[in-house]
Protein backbone atom coordinates (compact mmCIF):
# COMPACT_ATOMS: atom_id res chain seq x y z
CA UNK A 1 0.00 0.00 0.00
CA UNK A 2 1.55 3.57 -0.74
CA UNK A 3 1.86 5.90 1.91
CA UNK A 4 -0.44 8.31 0.06
CA UNK A 5 -3.60 5.48 0.02
CA UNK A 6 -6.02 6.25 2.42
CA UNK A 7 -6.60 3.43 5.06
CA UNK A 8 -9.94 1.93 6.60
CA UNK A 9 -10.39 1.47 9.95
CA UNK A 10 -10.29 -2.26 9.76
CA UNK A 11 -7.05 -2.22 7.57
CA UNK A 12 -5.48 -0.19 10.68
CA UNK A 13 -6.74 -2.57 13.11
CA UNK A 14 -5.61 -5.11 11.06
CA UNK A 15 -2.12 -3.99 11.02
CA UNK A 16 -2.04 -3.52 14.60
CA UNK A 17 -3.10 -6.96 15.19
CA UNK A 18 -0.60 -8.73 13.11
CA UNK A 19 2.46 -6.45 13.60
CA UNK A 20 1.61 -5.05 16.95
CA UNK A 21 2.69 -7.11 20.06
CA UNK A 22 -0.90 -7.11 21.57
CA UNK A 23 -0.03 -4.86 24.72
CA UNK A 24 -3.52 -2.86 24.76
CA UNK A 25 -6.89 -3.94 24.11
CA UNK A 26 -8.28 -0.60 22.27
CA UNK A 27 -11.57 0.30 21.52
CA UNK A 28 -12.03 -0.39 18.07
CA UNK A 29 -11.71 3.08 16.77
CA UNK A 30 -8.71 4.10 14.59
CA UNK A 31 -7.93 7.99 14.57
CA UNK A 32 -6.16 10.05 12.32
CA UNK A 33 -6.92 13.65 13.24
CA UNK A 34 -7.42 15.93 16.28
CA UNK A 35 -8.27 19.42 17.47
CA UNK A 36 -9.12 21.03 21.01
CA UNK A 37 -11.82 18.75 22.33
CA UNK A 38 -12.59 16.80 18.80
CA UNK A 39 -10.63 13.74 17.44
CA UNK A 40 -12.19 12.02 13.78
CA UNK A 41 -11.83 8.87 12.42
CA UNK A 42 -10.17 7.56 9.49
CA UNK A 43 -13.88 7.79 8.03
CA UNK A 44 -13.78 11.19 8.80
CA UNK A 45 -16.85 10.43 11.96
CA UNK A 46 -16.20 13.37 14.38
CA UNK A 47 -16.16 12.47 18.26
CA UNK A 48 -15.45 14.31 21.52
CA UNK A 49 -12.59 12.80 22.89
CA UNK A 50 -13.62 11.90 26.47
CA UNK A 51 -10.36 10.28 28.07
CA UNK A 52 -7.27 13.07 26.31
CA UNK A 53 -4.79 10.30 26.38
CA UNK A 54 -5.08 9.42 29.82
CA UNK A 55 -5.02 13.15 30.55
CA UNK A 56 -1.93 13.57 28.61
CA UNK A 57 -4.08 15.93 26.55
CA UNK A 58 -5.38 18.75 28.77
CA UNK A 59 -4.83 21.76 26.60
CA UNK A 60 -6.38 20.67 23.47
CA UNK A 61 -5.45 18.25 20.74
CA UNK A 62 -3.15 19.90 18.29
CA UNK A 63 -2.94 23.23 20.83
CA UNK A 64 -1.44 25.78 18.10
CA UNK A 65 0.65 27.35 20.78
CA UNK A 66 2.39 24.24 21.38
CA UNK A 67 2.45 22.56 18.29
CA UNK A 68 4.00 25.98 17.03
CA UNK A 69 6.54 25.99 19.22
CA UNK A 70 7.38 22.33 18.86
CA UNK A 71 7.61 22.77 14.79
CA UNK A 72 9.65 26.14 15.45
CA UNK A 73 12.02 23.99 17.84
CA UNK A 74 12.59 20.33 15.51
CA UNK A 75 13.47 22.96 12.95
CA UNK A 76 15.85 24.31 14.98
CA UNK A 77 17.71 21.89 16.97
CA UNK A 78 16.39 18.85 18.37
CA UNK A 79 18.40 16.70 20.13
CA UNK A 80 22.05 17.19 21.91
CA UNK A 81 22.15 14.81 24.87
CA UNK A 82 22.74 16.00 28.19
CA UNK A 83 26.77 15.68 27.05
CA UNK A 84 26.34 19.62 25.82
CA UNK A 85 24.08 22.37 26.99
CA UNK A 86 21.45 23.35 25.36
CA UNK A 87 19.52 26.73 25.05
CA UNK A 88 16.14 25.64 26.36
CA UNK A 89 16.66 23.39 28.90
CA UNK A 90 17.39 26.25 31.79
CA UNK A 91 14.30 28.62 30.63
CA UNK A 92 12.32 25.37 31.20
CA UNK A 93 14.12 24.39 33.97
CA UNK A 94 13.00 28.10 35.40
CA UNK A 95 10.20 28.19 34.38
CA UNK A 96 8.74 25.00 35.74
CA UNK A 97 10.45 25.26 39.09
CA UNK A 98 9.14 29.07 39.61
CA UNK A 99 5.37 28.17 38.52
CA UNK A 100 5.12 24.85 40.61
CA UNK A 101 7.78 26.63 43.85
CA UNK A 102 10.96 23.89 43.82
CA UNK A 103 14.47 24.97 43.90
CA UNK A 104 15.47 22.18 40.91
CA UNK A 105 13.83 20.12 38.49
CA UNK A 106 15.19 16.72 36.58
CA UNK A 107 13.89 16.11 33.07
CA UNK A 108 12.61 13.24 31.75
CA UNK A 109 10.37 11.91 29.30
CA UNK A 110 7.71 9.34 30.62
CA UNK A 111 5.72 9.37 33.78
CA UNK A 112 7.14 5.77 34.40
CA UNK A 113 10.60 6.98 34.24
CA UNK A 114 9.93 9.99 36.32
CA UNK A 115 8.52 8.06 39.06
CA UNK A 116 11.77 5.43 38.85
CA UNK A 117 13.42 8.93 38.63
CA UNK A 118 11.84 10.07 42.10
CA UNK A 119 12.38 6.19 43.90
CA UNK A 120 15.93 6.79 42.99
CA UNK A 121 16.05 10.08 44.55
CA UNK A 122 14.35 9.34 47.75
CA UNK A 123 16.68 6.22 48.56
CA UNK A 124 20.03 8.12 47.87
CA UNK A 125 18.79 11.22 50.03
CA UNK A 126 17.80 8.29 53.02
CA UNK A 127 21.34 6.61 52.64
CA UNK A 128 22.77 10.00 52.28
CA UNK A 129 20.92 11.95 54.25
CA UNK A 130 18.82 9.91 56.80
CA UNK A 131 21.94 7.87 57.07
CA UNK A 132 19.56 4.54 56.35
CA UNK A 133 21.87 1.48 55.99
CA UNK A 134 23.05 0.49 52.82
CA UNK A 135 20.30 -1.41 50.95
CA UNK A 136 18.05 -0.99 54.13
CA UNK A 137 15.57 2.09 52.63
CA UNK A 138 11.99 1.39 52.33
CA UNK A 139 9.62 3.31 50.52
CA UNK A 140 5.53 3.01 51.31
CA UNK A 141 2.95 2.98 48.68
CA UNK A 142 -0.33 2.28 48.55
CA UNK A 143 -2.51 -0.52 47.79
CA UNK A 144 -4.37 -0.40 44.03
CA UNK A 145 -1.24 2.24 42.81
CA UNK A 146 -0.61 2.99 38.98
CA UNK A 147 2.72 4.74 38.69
CA UNK A 148 3.52 2.50 35.64
CA UNK A 149 4.93 -0.43 33.96
CA UNK A 150 8.75 -0.58 34.43
CA UNK A 151 9.96 -3.49 36.40
CA UNK A 152 10.77 -1.72 39.51
CA UNK A 153 7.33 -0.15 39.58
CA UNK A 154 4.75 -3.13 38.65
CA UNK A 155 6.76 -5.04 41.60
CA UNK A 156 4.89 -3.08 44.03
CA UNK A 157 1.22 -2.84 41.78
CA UNK A 158 -1.52 -5.12 43.05
CA UNK A 159 -2.43 -5.78 39.82
CA UNK A 160 -2.02 -9.65 38.91
CA UNK A 161 -2.31 -8.75 35.28
CA UNK A 162 0.52 -5.78 35.38
CA UNK A 163 2.93 -8.64 37.74
CA UNK A 164 2.30 -11.87 36.42
CA UNK A 165 5.50 -13.59 35.31
CA UNK A 166 7.45 -10.53 35.30
CA UNK A 167 9.24 -11.35 38.33
CA UNK A 168 11.68 -11.56 40.36
CA UNK A 169 10.06 -8.31 41.71
CA UNK A 170 12.42 -4.81 42.92
CA UNK A 171 12.48 -5.29 47.14
CA UNK A 172 12.29 -1.95 49.21
CA UNK A 173 8.47 -1.51 49.19
CA UNK A 174 5.52 -1.40 52.29
CA UNK A 175 2.32 -1.56 51.02
CA UNK A 176 -0.57 -0.01 52.89
CA UNK A 177 -4.41 0.76 52.39
CA UNK A 178 -4.67 4.11 50.73
CA UNK A 179 -6.37 6.75 52.36
CA UNK A 180 -5.79 5.45 55.29
CA UNK A 181 -3.84 7.61 58.38
CA UNK A 182 -3.46 4.99 60.67
CA UNK A 183 -1.72 2.46 58.05
CA UNK A 184 0.11 5.17 57.25
CA UNK A 185 1.86 6.30 60.79
CA UNK A 186 1.57 2.18 62.06
CA UNK A 187 3.81 2.10 58.49
CA UNK A 188 6.07 5.03 59.78
CA UNK A 189 6.72 4.28 63.39
CA UNK A 190 9.39 2.45 64.58
CA UNK A 191 10.45 1.92 61.24
CA UNK A 192 13.60 4.34 60.94
CA UNK A 193 14.96 2.82 57.26
CA UNK A 194 11.47 4.64 55.38
CA UNK A 195 12.95 7.19 53.52
CA UNK A 196 10.18 8.14 50.83
CA UNK A 197 5.64 8.39 51.02
CA UNK A 198 5.19 7.87 47.07
CA UNK A 199 0.92 7.92 46.69
CA UNK A 200 -1.35 9.49 43.85
CA UNK A 201 -3.72 12.51 44.94
CA UNK A 202 -6.33 10.81 43.60
CA UNK A 203 -5.99 7.52 42.38
CA UNK A 204 -6.89 7.56 38.61
CA UNK A 205 -6.57 4.08 37.02
CA UNK A 206 -7.95 2.35 40.09
CA UNK A 207 -10.93 4.10 39.37
CA UNK A 208 -10.56 7.69 40.09
CA UNK A 209 -10.16 7.20 44.18
CA UNK A 210 -10.52 10.78 46.02
CA UNK A 211 -9.08 10.55 49.38
CA UNK A 212 -11.10 11.84 52.34
CA UNK A 213 -11.00 15.66 52.86
CA UNK A 214 -7.44 16.25 54.70
CA UNK A 215 -5.63 13.01 54.13
CA UNK A 216 -2.72 14.39 51.92
CA UNK A 217 -2.17 17.24 54.37
CA UNK A 218 -1.96 15.17 57.39
CA UNK A 219 -0.10 12.21 55.80
CA UNK A 220 2.22 15.12 54.67
CA UNK A 221 2.71 16.13 58.65
CA UNK A 222 3.27 12.44 59.43
CA UNK A 223 5.54 12.42 57.21
CA UNK A 224 7.69 15.30 58.07
CA UNK A 225 7.19 14.11 62.20
CA UNK A 226 8.65 10.71 60.63
CA UNK A 227 11.37 12.49 58.18
CA UNK A 228 10.52 10.61 55.49
CA UNK A 229 10.15 12.10 51.93
CA UNK A 230 5.92 12.78 50.91
CA UNK A 231 6.40 11.85 47.23
CA UNK A 232 3.39 13.24 44.96
CA UNK A 233 3.08 11.60 41.51
CA UNK A 234 0.70 13.96 39.65
CA UNK A 235 1.65 12.34 36.55
CA UNK A 236 -2.60 12.15 36.18
CA UNK A 237 -3.75 14.59 38.50
CA UNK A 238 -1.54 17.42 38.09
CA UNK A 239 -1.42 19.90 35.14
CA UNK A 240 -4.70 21.61 35.96
CA UNK A 241 -6.51 18.17 35.41
CA UNK A 242 -8.79 18.38 39.08
CA UNK A 243 -9.43 22.45 38.94
CA UNK A 244 -6.14 23.36 40.54
CA UNK A 245 -2.63 23.20 38.88
CA UNK A 246 -2.05 20.69 40.96
CA UNK A 247 -4.17 18.27 42.96
CA UNK A 248 -2.18 18.74 45.86
CA UNK A 249 -3.84 22.30 46.16
CA UNK A 250 -6.03 20.10 47.55
CA UNK A 251 -8.20 22.62 49.71
CA UNK A 252 -5.55 25.02 49.56
CA UNK A 253 -7.82 28.39 50.78
CA UNK A 254 -6.10 30.87 48.94
CA UNK A 255 -8.00 32.27 45.65
CA UNK A 256 -6.17 31.79 43.14
CA UNK A 257 -6.65 29.36 40.90
CA UNK A 258 -3.53 28.68 39.69
CA UNK A 259 -1.84 29.02 42.82
CA UNK A 260 0.75 26.50 43.46
CA UNK A 261 3.67 28.78 45.28
CA UNK A 262 1.96 27.90 48.87
CA UNK A 263 0.08 24.81 48.08
CA UNK A 264 -1.73 23.45 51.37
CA UNK A 265 0.23 20.47 50.76
CA UNK A 266 3.15 20.50 49.47
CA UNK A 267 5.47 17.47 48.17
CA UNK A 268 8.83 17.09 48.74
CA UNK A 269 9.43 15.54 45.32
CA UNK A 270 6.68 16.05 42.72
CA UNK A 271 6.41 14.09 39.92
CA UNK A 272 4.95 15.42 36.35
CA UNK A 273 4.47 13.86 32.62
CA UNK A 274 1.63 13.70 30.50
CA UNK A 275 0.20 16.67 30.46
CA UNK A 276 3.50 18.81 30.92
CA UNK A 277 3.45 18.74 27.22
CA UNK A 278 0.16 19.09 26.26
CA UNK A 279 0.17 15.44 24.57
CA UNK A 280 2.35 16.36 21.63
CA UNK A 281 5.56 15.06 23.25
CA UNK A 282 6.96 12.84 25.73
CA UNK A 283 8.17 15.04 28.56
CA UNK A 284 7.94 14.40 31.97
CA UNK A 285 10.02 15.94 35.21
CA UNK A 286 10.66 15.31 38.93
CA UNK A 287 11.04 18.58 41.30
CA UNK A 288 12.26 19.05 44.54
CA UNK A 289 14.60 21.40 46.15
CA UNK A 290 18.13 21.51 46.83
CA UNK A 291 18.30 19.96 50.22
CA UNK A 292 17.12 16.59 48.27
CA UNK A 293 17.97 17.30 44.44
CA UNK A 294 21.28 17.79 45.85
CA UNK A 295 22.31 14.10 46.32
CA UNK A 296 21.81 13.66 42.39
CA UNK A 297 24.88 14.17 40.81
CA UNK A 298 26.78 13.34 37.06
CA UNK A 299 26.15 9.53 36.26
CA UNK A 300 23.87 8.94 38.96
CA UNK A 301 21.08 9.00 36.61
CA UNK A 302 20.15 10.08 32.94
CA UNK A 303 18.64 9.79 29.55
CA UNK A 304 19.49 10.77 26.47
CA UNK A 305 16.84 12.36 25.45
CA UNK A 306 15.69 14.04 28.77
CA UNK A 307 15.66 17.50 28.68
CA UNK A 308 16.35 17.92 25.02
CA UNK A 309 15.17 21.67 23.54
CA UNK A 310 12.21 20.58 21.41
CA UNK A 311 11.09 18.94 24.81
CA UNK A 312 11.86 22.18 26.85
CA UNK A 313 10.24 24.27 24.48
CA UNK A 314 6.70 21.86 24.17
CA UNK A 315 6.62 21.86 28.13
CA UNK A 316 7.39 25.64 28.40
CA UNK A 317 3.96 26.67 25.55
CA UNK A 318 2.01 23.67 27.43
CA UNK A 319 2.31 25.20 30.56
CA UNK A 320 1.95 28.84 29.80
CA UNK A 321 -1.14 27.56 27.66
CA UNK A 322 -2.60 25.98 31.30
CA UNK A 323 -2.17 29.64 32.93
CA UNK A 324 -3.23 32.12 29.63
CA UNK A 325 -6.16 29.88 28.92
CA UNK A 326 -7.50 29.49 32.53
CA UNK A 327 -7.80 25.98 32.28
CA UNK A 328 -7.50 24.54 35.77
CA UNK A 329 -10.42 27.36 36.73
CA UNK A 330 -12.24 25.59 33.78
CA UNK A 331 -11.80 22.52 35.21
CA UNK A 332 -13.22 23.40 38.33
CA UNK A 333 -16.25 24.97 36.79
CA UNK A 334 -17.26 22.56 34.36
CA UNK A 335 -16.23 19.59 36.96
CA UNK A 336 -19.05 20.30 39.41
CA UNK A 337 -21.22 21.30 36.45
CA UNK A 338 -20.72 17.70 35.03
CA UNK A 339 -21.53 16.03 38.60
CA UNK A 340 -24.32 17.98 39.40
CA UNK A 341 -25.85 17.08 36.66
CA UNK A 342 -24.96 13.41 36.22
CA UNK A 343 -25.94 13.37 40.12
CA UNK A 344 -29.37 14.38 38.91
CA UNK A 345 -29.88 11.48 36.33
CA UNK A 346 -27.93 8.68 38.28
CA UNK A 347 -31.09 8.24 40.62
CA UNK A 348 -33.48 7.61 38.08
CA UNK A 349 -31.20 5.19 36.42
CA UNK A 350 -30.32 1.52 37.29
CA UNK A 351 -26.95 1.00 35.63
CA UNK A 352 -25.05 3.91 36.79
CA UNK A 353 -24.79 4.03 40.73
CA UNK A 354 -22.26 7.18 41.23
CA UNK A 355 -20.29 9.51 39.88
CA UNK A 356 -17.12 11.12 41.38
CA UNK A 357 -14.01 12.59 40.64
CA UNK A 358 -12.11 16.37 40.81
CA UNK A 359 -12.27 19.06 38.45
CA UNK A 360 -12.43 16.99 34.85
CA UNK A 361 -10.96 14.06 35.79
CA UNK A 362 -14.69 11.93 37.18
CA UNK A 363 -15.71 8.58 36.73
CA UNK A 364 -19.32 6.82 36.72
CA UNK A 365 -19.38 3.19 38.51
CA UNK A 366 -21.27 0.74 36.73
CA UNK A 367 -24.15 -1.39 38.44
CA UNK A 368 -22.19 -4.69 37.59
CA UNK A 369 -19.53 -6.76 38.35
CA UNK A 370 -16.01 -6.50 37.55
CA UNK A 371 -15.77 -9.28 35.42
CA UNK A 372 -18.81 -8.63 33.68
CA UNK A 373 -18.66 -6.83 30.17
CA UNK A 374 -21.22 -3.84 31.06
CA UNK A 375 -18.92 -0.77 31.20
CA UNK A 376 -16.76 -1.85 27.47
CA UNK A 377 -20.57 -1.94 26.29
CA UNK A 378 -21.33 1.35 27.22
CA UNK A 379 -18.60 2.66 25.68
CA UNK A 380 -18.84 0.70 22.53
CA UNK A 381 -22.44 2.74 22.55
CA UNK A 382 -20.97 6.03 23.26
CA UNK A 383 -18.32 5.46 20.33
CA UNK A 384 -21.21 5.32 18.26
CA UNK A 385 -22.89 8.56 19.49
CA UNK A 386 -19.97 10.27 18.78
CA UNK A 387 -18.06 10.53 22.22
CA UNK A 388 -15.06 8.52 23.17
CA UNK A 389 -14.42 6.83 27.33
CA UNK A 390 -12.73 3.52 28.23
CA UNK A 391 -13.45 1.69 31.47
CA UNK A 392 -10.79 1.82 34.14
CA UNK A 393 -11.48 -1.05 36.12
CA UNK A 394 -14.38 -3.73 34.55
CA UNK A 395 -17.32 -1.66 36.14
CA UNK A 396 -15.80 1.84 36.25
CA UNK A 397 -15.83 4.34 33.16
CA UNK A 398 -13.08 7.19 33.22
CA UNK A 399 -14.36 10.52 31.95
CA UNK A 400 -11.63 13.08 31.69
CA UNK A 401 -12.00 15.45 28.14
CA UNK A 402 -9.69 17.78 27.44
CA UNK A 403 -9.83 21.34 29.62
CA UNK A 404 -10.01 23.98 27.12
CA UNK A 405 -14.09 22.25 26.34
CA UNK A 406 -16.50 25.08 26.69
CA UNK A 407 -19.76 24.57 28.74
CA UNK A 408 -21.90 24.27 26.35
CA UNK A 409 -20.05 21.37 24.35
CA UNK A 410 -19.47 19.78 27.97
CA UNK A 411 -23.33 19.97 28.15
CA UNK A 412 -23.89 18.17 24.89
CA UNK A 413 -21.30 15.67 26.17
CA UNK A 414 -23.66 15.17 29.41
CA UNK A 415 -26.72 15.31 26.96
CA UNK A 416 -25.00 11.97 24.76
CA UNK A 417 -24.15 10.48 27.68
CA UNK A 418 -27.32 10.38 29.25
CA UNK A 419 -28.83 9.23 26.41
CA UNK A 420 -26.95 6.62 25.52
CA UNK A 421 -27.19 5.26 29.50
CA UNK A 422 -30.97 5.60 29.35
CA UNK A 423 -31.22 3.85 26.10
CA UNK A 424 -28.44 1.41 26.72
CA UNK A 425 -30.04 -2.26 27.04
CA UNK A 426 -27.58 -5.10 28.40
C1 LIG B 1 -0.31 8.35 38.26
C2 LIG B 1 0.49 7.84 37.11
N1 LIG B 1 1.81 7.69 37.25
C3 LIG B 1 2.59 7.24 36.25
C4 LIG B 1 2.05 6.91 35.03
C5 LIG B 1 2.93 6.37 33.93
O1 LIG B 1 3.06 7.29 32.92
P1 LIG B 1 3.60 6.81 31.48
O2 LIG B 1 2.51 5.99 30.87
O3 LIG B 1 3.87 8.08 30.74
O4 LIG B 1 4.83 6.02 31.74
C6 LIG B 1 0.66 7.05 34.84
C7 LIG B 1 0.04 6.68 33.55
O5 LIG B 1 -1.14 6.55 33.41
C8 LIG B 1 -0.14 7.53 35.90
O6 LIG B 1 -1.45 7.66 35.78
Amino acid sequence: MSVLEKITSEDAIALEDKYGAHNYHPLPVVLSKGAGVYVWDVEGKKYYDFLSAYSAVNQGHCHPKIVGAMMEQAQTLTLTSRAFYNDKLGAFEKYATETFGFDKLLPMNTGAEAVETALKISRKWGYEKKRIPENEAEIIVCENNFHGRTTTIISFSNDPIARRNFGPYTKGFLKIAYDNLQALEEALKDNPNVTGFLVEPIQGEAGVYVPSDGYLKKAKELCERYNVLFIADEVQTGIARTGRLLATCGNCSCSDKHCSGTPEVKPDILILGKALSGGAYPVSAVLANNDIMEVIRPGNHGSTFGGNPVAASVAMAALSVIKEERLAENAQELGELFREKLNEFIPNCDLVTAVRGKGLLNAILINDTEESSTAWDICMALKENGLLAKPTHGNIIRFAPPLVMTKEQLLDCVGIIIRTLSEFKK
